[in-house]
């Protein structure tokens, strides 16, 4: 495993991968690396020649200055789970490095970045889509590869490539979740031992949601959610929303779209959690 800082350092690495068309695979990270991050590593391992894992906590996706002071940062550790997991390059770069000059890029994903995180996380997605592209830029992955669990970064990650041609595959990885159902995440470790004991009850009650669609309608099920989380006193429901997968629009009724997802926001004392579950697919 190799370790580098400089973007030029690693396109001029990947380059000889890249001249002899060789699969080159990426899993962008924010550290804190848990379970879920390795799976999509094996996976890229699986679909590629090369695996390249950046880890940059990216300051324009955060819409809040204490979130991003407080996000865990743990480099050693996320070094060793990479060198044990035998990925090929891990990029590492400062600041400076991925923002030499203020990004000042304003991206339009309509609908797909206005609701949910959008609504409630202003700029949360224009950030996450100006580290994205400045990483495909600088590693021209062939396949990158997204967790579902952050359902709506994926939607908006699909969109961006769509719009800006990018020349990357994006590969949808199944949420990796602890034994009692809690969503793994990267904020499971700033959660309090009450915060964390609490926090299943946002997989569980999404899951029992899933069971109700035929007994409820759509406003019905969205407020048994919400009553269901908020009756615990360490839990509070941001938002809860039964939306169109594809296009996130939030709909009324079972038959306004193939693919629902209904996705969470809910805050577990400083920690802000997220989750999603699929209510019906076409296939
Ligand atoms: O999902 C994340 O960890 C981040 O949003 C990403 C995609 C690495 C961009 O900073």
């Amino acid at each position: 495993m190799i370790t580098i800082k400089s973007s030029s350092q690693l396109q001029n690495i990947l380059e000889e991968d890249l001249s002899k068309n060789e699969k080159i695979g990426f899993v962008p990270t924010m550290g804190a690396l848990h379970k879920g991050h390795l799976e999509l590593v094996n996976q890229a391992q699986k679909e590629n020649k090369v695996v390249v894992v950046s880890i940059f906590v990216n300051p324009t996706q955060f819409n809040n200055p204490n979130d991003l002071q407080n996000y865990p940062r743990t480099l050693d550790y996320d070094l060793k789970k990479c060198e044990e997991a035998d990925v090929d390059y891990v990029f590492t770069p400062s600041e400076q490095e991925i923002y030499p000059t203020p990004d000042k890029r304003i991206f339009d994903f309509g609908l797909l970045s206005k609701v949910m995180e959008g609504k409630h996380r202003p700029g949360h997605f224009n950030g996450v889509a100006q580290v994205v592209s400045r990483l495909f830029d600088i590693v021209k992955p062939t396949n990158a590869y997204f967790g579902q669990k952050d359902f709506q970064q994926l939607a908006v990650i699909r969109k961006m490539v769509a719009d800006y041609n990018y020349n990357t595959n994006i590969v949808a990885c199944p949420t990796v979740r602890e034994e009692d159902g809690l969503a793994m995440s990267s904020r499971n470790k700033l959660l309090t031992p009450s915060h964390r004991k609490s926090a299943p009850l946002i997989a569980k009650t999404l899951f029992a949601a899933r069971n109700k669609m035929q007994e409820m309608s759509v406003k019905e099920l969205t407020n048994w959610v919400i009553t269901e989380i908020n009756n615990d006193p360490l839990l509070e429901v941001e938002y809860f929303e039964i939306a169109n997968a594809q296009t996130l629009k939030p709909i009324n009724n079972w038959n306004d779209a193939k693919n629902l997802v209904g996705c969470i926001a809910v805050q577990a004392g400083e920690v802000r959690l997220i989750d999603n579950v699929l209510f019906k697919t076409d296939n």
